[in-house]
């Protein structure tokens, strides 16, 4: 196992997108564009960008949508072909000749945890990346936020999750790390904790949603307990590993945008429309 490339992302995304209802009553929330693009689309592209080559998807009812855009319409293509319009395809035909899709169901939603131990048949024995499709990356300097994880898991060969500074009042929106730094933008995780009320947060560290698992995650998975909102979370198992100092928080070059809500999935359209249009 501790040679294994990253060949693999996992994608957890079955589910409901409440925050974006009447939107998502039809639609999965990972299909809302930002611009022209899906947001689960950004996702693939960082995967790509990161070297990845398999993506693996947890899907859940009324996800279909998520399966079509993946592979190609014939009838659209035929439709457009030749035209002026053919150029708009350009793009996403290209993602699908890059990687291959393959798909599971979560059956039920029982948390984060539970969203990737469905994926446990699609990943099998090795390391994978997790992207969480509504924190939609970019790094306008350089390399995406997943190639520059790839890197430091490349060097230390554990689980590794992508943090960033968040004003402390927010703590209890997402899992929270502390640690010991080893080197500049890394740090040892020694505690995480996932949503704590501002004054329980042991830091102003917050993950977001890039992870490295090594493939020990799945069986921690299993025996972890349900924790807060009686889901069962990522970051309860992931701290199992940290005890044993095996989980790295990596202060990632770039920007977030956090569109699982309103105002952040404004504030990546208007980012994104800057960017192409200038
Ligand atoms: C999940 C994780 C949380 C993490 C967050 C990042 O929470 O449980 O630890 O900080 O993603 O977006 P969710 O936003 O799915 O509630």
């Amino acid at each position: 196992m501790k040679n294994k490339r990253v060949r693999k992302c996992l994608f957890p995304a079955a589910g409901y997108g409440t925050r974006f209802l009447p939107a998502t009553k039809a639609i999965p929330k990972e299909m809302l564009p930002v611009l022209t693009k899906p947001l689960l689309q950004y996702g693939v592209e960082e995967a790509i960008s990161a070297g990845l080559d398999t993506m693996a998807i947890v899907t859940g009812r009324g996800k279909r949508a998520i399966e079509d855009h993946f592979d190609i319409s014939y009838e659209l293509e035929h439709q457009i072909k030749g035209t002026s319009k053919e150029h708009y395809l350009t793009e996403i035909r290209d993602v699908i000749t890059k990687c291959t899709f393959s798909y599971t169901r979560q059956i039920e939603m029982k948390g984060l945890g539970h969203a990737i131990l469905s994926g446990e048949t699609l990943i099998g024995d090795e390391p994978f990346a997790v992207i969480l499709a509504d924190d939609l990356c970019d790094n306008e300097e350089g390399d995406s936020v997943l190639t520059q994880m790839i890197e430091v898991y490349e060097k230390y060969k554990c689980s590794i999750v992508a943090v960033e500074e968040i004003p402390l009042k927010d703590s209890n929106k997402y899992g929270v790390i502390a640690g010991v730094e080893i080197e500049e933008s890394l740090i040892r995780v020694i505690n995480m904790v996932e949503k704590p009320d501002p004054k329980d947060a042991p830091s102003n560290l917050a993950i977001i949603g890039r992870y490295i698992l090594t493939p020990d995650i799945f069986d921690i998975i299993r025996e972890t307990k349900p924790g807060k909102g009686g889901e069962i979370q990522i970051t309860d198992a992931l701290l199992e590993l940290a005890k044993e100092g095996k989980v790295i928080a990596y202060k990632f070059k770039g920007r977030r945008f956090d569109c699982g809500s309103v105002d952040g999935f404004v504030e990546a359209t208007n980012y994104f429309y800057k960017k192409e249009t200038l």
